[in-house]
């Protein structure tokens, strides 16, 4: 069965017949979704975005995050989490921890999930000279996540990978030592 093989009768879904639900069904079952294409085309298309006056911009910055990860020794699924965690800056940038967050939640664990919707929040341990965001004012806006079981492994995320990288003379990795792993991590199987 294929999309040229049915003719759609329907323009609305409350019209759609039991044969043509079947036959739908049909269609859907043989189509291989590739999320993790369609999540690389997405961080790809960052590459050229204006770095708005940081050393790098968000796709090196999300590349070096990644590369950082990688030489911390952190797992598969926690690089991938790296590799994508600012890729909902260019379409949410006013929540895209959450962007990112939902796109990678079928296939990162609940932790490394949390650590990804939060991280733009624990972020902010590293403004310290922001003038909106004094350590106090920042203590603050964490003390409700202070006690949260995934909380330690945001800070270090934050610390060890997200807040360092900015580096434009770092060695950063390519996208390109990434694919496999985020192929093997963001699969439809
Ligand atoms: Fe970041």
């Amino acid at each position: 069965m294929s999309t040229d093989q049915i003719a759609p009768g329907f323009t609305r879904l409350a019209d759609i017949s039991t044969s043509e639900w079947s036959a739908l069904d049909a269609i859907e079952a043989t189509m291989q979704p590739d999320p993790a294409s369609a999540m690389l085309e997405l961080l790809r298309r960052l590459e050229h975005d204006d770095p708005r006056g940081f050393p790098v911009n968000v796709y090196e910055h999300c590349l070096q995050t990644a590369t950082r990860a990688l030489r911390g020794d952190e797992s598969d699924e926690y690089v991938v989490a790296a590799l994508f965690h600012d890729v909902g800056d260019g379409v949410g940038p006013w929540n895209h921890s959450e962007v990112a967050a939902a796109l990678l939640r079928p296939f990162v664990s609940e932790p490394v999930w949390w650590m990804v919707r939060h991280h733009g929040l624990f972020q902010k341990r590293h403004f310290a000279q922001h003038p909106d965001w004094r350590p106090e004012a920042v203590d603050a806006l964490l003390a409700p996540y202070a006690e949260h079981e995934h909380a330690a492994r945001t800070v270090h995320f934050c610390a060890a990978y997200d807040a360092e990288a900015f580096d434009p003379a770092y060695d950063t990795l390519p996208l390109s030592a990434f694919e496999p792993t985020v192929r093997s991590v963001i699969s439809s199987g």
